[in-house]
């Protein structure tokens, strides 16, 4: 290799590991892949999704600026939905120096709602980033309603206002984002349809619902 060549190699390394470490991806998922995602005898639906997330990373180049250039993995839980957008996350940042931003929906939210200060901060950074990976979004609460367990979605006016206003944005500008929610696309709409319906939008061409039978969807429940 020339030393022209080893420099070349050297920067984009240098690149990459400041996109990885300002990911705020966790050292847990760091290293996860597509390549330690089982698919031999899992449902026809757990294929689908891993097929949606590998045509959406092997695709990315070709839609990245357009409006429909964004992912929602939904519905049951366990079913690989983060892992899956992990895997993503960690070959555009390593593989094509994308830079991401991981926001876990409730715990992001949790940490940034008494500091008006890093709230704003947070907001512009979310709104910048090449891709913005929001996992978990209006992920439910389990209550007791007369008697009954319901699962209620976390979606607060403050939350869905700040939501609104970074989807809105990464709308108008073609910015992708990549989702991960529990809840359907219907579910979503009845949140709020002004969000809901750009996300819908943005995510059409790379859309899988995970829903059915939790013994064979729920890949924390395998022996
Ligand atoms: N098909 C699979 N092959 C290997 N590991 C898997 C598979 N599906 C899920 N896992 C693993 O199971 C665990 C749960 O998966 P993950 O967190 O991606 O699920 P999820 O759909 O995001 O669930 P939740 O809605 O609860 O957040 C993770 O440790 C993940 O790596
Ligand atoms: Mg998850």
């Amino acid at each position: 290799m020339t030393q022209q060549a080893k420099d070349c190699t050297c920067l984009s390394w240098r690149r990459s590991e400041r996109i990885i470490k300002s990911s705020e991806i966790t050292d847990q998922f760091k290293n996860i892949g597509f390549g330690s995602f089982k698919t031999e005898d899992k449902p026809q639906l757990i294929k689908d999704l891993f097929r949606c997330a590998m045509d959406y990373y092997t695709d990315f180049d070709q839609f990245n600026k357009t409006r429909r250039n964004s992912i929602a993995l939904l519905g049951h839980p366990g079913s690989g939905k983060t892992h899956l957008l992990t895997a993503i996350s960690n070959n555009l940042m390593q593989k094509k120096s994308v830079s991401v931003l991981y926001f876990p929906y409730v715990e992001g939210f949790n940490d940034l709602k008494d500091d008006f200060g890093k709230l704003e901060q947070k907001l512009e950074r979310m709104k910048r980033v090449d891709v913005l990976f929001i996992d978990d979004l209006f992920k439910p609460v389990t209550k007791e309603i007369k008697g009954e367990r319901v699962k209620v979605p976390r979606a607060t006016e403050w939350q869905i206002e700040q939501t609104y206003a970074v989807i809105n944005h990464r709308y108008l500008n073609y910015k992708p984002i990549m989702i991960s929610s529990e809840l359907t696309v219907d579910e979503m709409f009845d949140i709020d349809e002004a969000l809901s319906s750009r996300i819908y939008e943005m995510c059409k061409d790379f859309t899988v619902v995970v829903k059915g039978d939790r013994k064979e969807l729920n890949h924390r429940l395998e022996d």
